[in-house]
């Protein structure tokens, strides 16, 4: 072969070689921003679909692709709203369980610094029906999982300090639907906090804060202090009402006037890490 046509070859074969790796770590979805995971949920086409194993509102799993990456997000399209309705033993008032709370869920955790605590959820348009759709995550297992399985995480300690803050977003969303399969269980027992579609009621009471609030990460602290509620309603616009943002405000009032009572009584070491 001519050695020039031989070099011109393996010139070609080089570039060929290292246009295929660098598409191959474009299409790399760990290496997606926040910004960029938005931008595929809300423009990825839908190249599959399948019934959700786990809840009771009928969300899908849906297979999403632009090409390069071919990632699932779980769509959600309730939006139910009744005067009356019947849970458990008991009736709830105004009830509302919206997928439009997932939305604003993942606003607030982002203006909280906590959204790599809570699935990118966007608003999307699918067969029709308007819903939130999530980033599906690495999930390992979920909280009933581990429980029935009788496990616990290796370091107790990382997972309280994980714990703690879901606990305090919990009170300051207002979810009437803690249950267990919506918290999830990634690699190295990371926790995953989903679906709020039952939060941001209108009440300005905690639930039980003496249990529930025991200790707070310092900087989720200071940016509660700091929680402007003009960013709120701004980042939150079409997903909450007004009162709703209010409830949420005077919420966080009382969550950081619990944790400086109790930084008075104990400490800071105490309750803060
Ligand atoms: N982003 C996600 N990544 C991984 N798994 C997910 C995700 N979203 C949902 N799931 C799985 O799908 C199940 C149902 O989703 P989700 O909790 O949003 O809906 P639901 O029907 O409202 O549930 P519930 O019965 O709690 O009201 C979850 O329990 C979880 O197992
Ligand atoms: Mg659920």
């Amino acid at each position: 072969m001519n050695p020039l046509y031989l070099r011109w070859r393996l010139i070609l074969v080089a570039v060929l070689c290292l246009t295929c790796g660098l598409s191959a770590v474009a299409a790399d979805e760990s290496t997606l921003t926040k910004e960029q995971i938005k931008h595929f949920l809300l423009t990825a086409k839908v190249v599959g679909s399948r019934e959700a194993k786990k809840g009771i509102t009928h969300t899908m799993r849906l297979t999403l692709s632009d090409g390069t990456v071919t990632h699932d997000a779980s769509f959600q399209a309730i939006d139910e709203h009744k005067m009356e309705k019947q849970i458990g033993m008991g009736t709830e008032l105004n009830f509302v369980d919206s997928y439009k709370y997932n939305i604003a869920a993942y606003a607030l955790a982002e203006l909280l610094g906590m959204d790599d605590m809570l699935p990118v959820y966007v608003e999307r348009k699918w067969e029709g029906a308007t819903g939130s759709l999530s980033w599906w995550l690495p999930v390992k297992m979920d909280e009933v999982e581990r429980h029935k399985q009788k496990l616990t995480a290796p370091d107790p300690e990382a997972w309280n300090n994980q714990m703690y803050k879901i606990r305090v977003f919990d009170q300051l969303v207002a979810d009437t639907d803690v249950n267990l399969t919506n918290v999830l269980i990634g690699e190295d027992w990371k926790i995953w906090r989903i679906d709020f579609g039952r939060a941001f009621r209108v009440n300005k009471e905690l639930k039980d804060p003496t249990k529930e609030l025991v200790r707070c990460d310092r900087q989720l602290l200071e940016k509660l202090k700091a929680l402007d509620a003009n960013a709120v309603t701004e980042r939150t616009n079409h997903y909450l009402t007004k009162d709703e943002v209010k409830a949420v405000m005077v919420r966080r009032d009382k969550i950081v006037a619990r944790f400086q009572k109790m930084i008075a009584e104990k400490g800071e070491n105490e309750v803060l890490y």
